[in-house]
């Protein structure tokens, strides 16, 4: 198949890399660095819909994968569809999942998924009788899209408060904050599951446990995600499959009943209680990044297939083989992150890392400067290894990252380490 990925990130290099491993004729709209190396790339920015509709069309692909959130929101997908392009991922109306929290958490609620107990405000009075009601340990949300960054935890009903006021009354991340969602706080250990779905039945994927603070042992602010385990030895298949029974099941018959036709991934970010019980704490309506790095690593199917049978409406027979070993990802960041980003840092190192085996080296942020590679962007790489369980890659994926230098890099040193066997 000819197939054109929407993206240029961690996680668009990892799709493109399976899809050409499978034989696909891969296209990426921008694409990057380390993309440039296994698909054609094409200019363009990924909110220029009616360009990506063109490339589509003249190239022509038999499908589009759309990476980011932001485009889906806004509806390219609805637009590829109606241009006759096949399509992975949902339209604007399904993509809410991701771009509402209130609205997503209402979807929860109607359709008897167990999550954080919690209330839409856009006053300060909801505000203060959220908090009222809530205690001292809360979770303050930005409604809307904010990179990731729209979500502040709270120990006190003080910070709490504080929060939720930034976002409705100093602007704080805009037009995002206009509503705040304010929850209860949960505690347990979090799991990332993705599943392709083709709008009647679902296939989940290899599941991944992210790392979301900065620095080891889970200290610091949060970031995009600065490493990735699949799988997580803690997590058991009782577990998975009240994942499936509790969260997933309900929610595709849930978005079938309401004539949303989800044709993407749907990646539920749970807390895992002390009880083992799986709480949903939000859908994104794409692939995770750093998640889809190892576990892509792992899949032995062909992506291709399983994608284009999620966007014609039925997923392909049967289940996807998986690579019984462990994958690890170690994000390399650049200075400044997550607050900034340094620019055009000089990298060396990638080949040597690369030639570690079963090492691949995803591309985040990197541009072709003057004198070689340099940083172009918060997470730079993510240096991810396979091995015969998650202490043995990360072995291999800390030894490809000591090949890697620029100055100011930063990388959390415990990944694959934590609470593993
Ligand atoms: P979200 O974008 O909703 O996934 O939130 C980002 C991160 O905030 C999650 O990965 C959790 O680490 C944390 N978080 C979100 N909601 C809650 C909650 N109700 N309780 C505890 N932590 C949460
Ligand atoms: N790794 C977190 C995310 O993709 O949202």
């Amino acid at each position: 198949m000819k197939i054109l990925v929407i993206g240029g990130g961690g996680r668009e290099h990892a799709l493109c890399w399976h899809l050409s491993r499978d034989g696909h004729t891969v296209h990426a709209l921008p694409g990057s660095v380390g993309i440039a190396a296994v698909a054609e790339c094409h200019d363009g920015l990924v909110d220029d819909a009616d360009k990506i509709v063109q490339t589509a069309l003249a190239i022509p692909v038999d499908l589009v994968v759309v990476g980011p959130e932001i485009p889906l929101v806004d509806g390219l997908a609805d637009k590829l569809r109606a241009a006759g392009v096949a399509t992975f991922g949902p339209g604007a109306k399904a993509a809410q999942l991701e771009g509402s929290k209130s609205y997503s958490k209402k979807f929860f609620a109607r359709h008897g998924i167990r999550s954080a107990q919690f209330f839409a405000c856009t006053t300060r009075s909801e505000v203060d009788a959220a908090i009222a009601s809530l205690g001292e340990r809360m979770v303050v949300k930005a409604d809307g899209l904010a990179a990731g960054k729209g979500v502040v935890v709270c120990s006190s009903a003080a910070e709490a408060r504080a929060a939720a006021i930034g976002m409705l009354e100093e602007g704080r991340f805009g037009d995002a904050g206009q509503t705040v969602v304010i929850e209860q706080r949960l505690e347990g250990r979090e799991l990332s599951v993705m599943a392709l779905c083709d709008g009647k039945r679902y296939e989940v994927l290899a599941q991944a446990e992210d790392h979301k603070a900065i620095f080891d042992g889970d200290e610091g602010p949060n970031t995009g995600g600065m490493g990735t385990v699949s799988p997580p030895s803690w997590a058991s298949d009782a577990l998975i499959d009240a994942v499936r029974r509790e969260i997933l099941d309900p929610t595709v018959s849930g978005l079938a009943a309401e004539g949303l036709d989800f044709r993407g991934v749907l990646y539920a970010g749970i807390m895992v209680d002390a009880a083992e019980q799986p709480w949903l704490l939000e859908y994104n309506v794409r692939f995770g990044d750093p998640e889809t790095q190892p576990v892509m690593m792992r899949m032995q199917s062909d992506l291709g297939m399983w994608l284009a049978g999620a966007a014609s409406g039925a997923l392909p027979p049967g289940h996807i083989e998986w690579d019984e070993r462990a994958a690890v990802c170690v994000v390399l960041a650049s200075a400044g992150y997550p607050h900034s980003s340094s620019k055009g840092d000089t990298i060396t190192g990638i080949a040597n890392a690369e030639a570690v085996e079963d090492t691949v080296v995803f591309h985040a942020g990197t541009a072709q400067g003057a004198s070689g590679l340099q940083t172009a962007g918060g997470r730079v790489v993510g240096v991810t290894a396979l091995g015969n369980n998650a202490k043995a890659a990360a072995a291999k994926a800390y030894e490809a990252v000591s090949h890697i230098e620029f100055p100011g890099m930063q990388f959390r040193r415990d990944i694959g380490s934590r609470g593993e066997s």
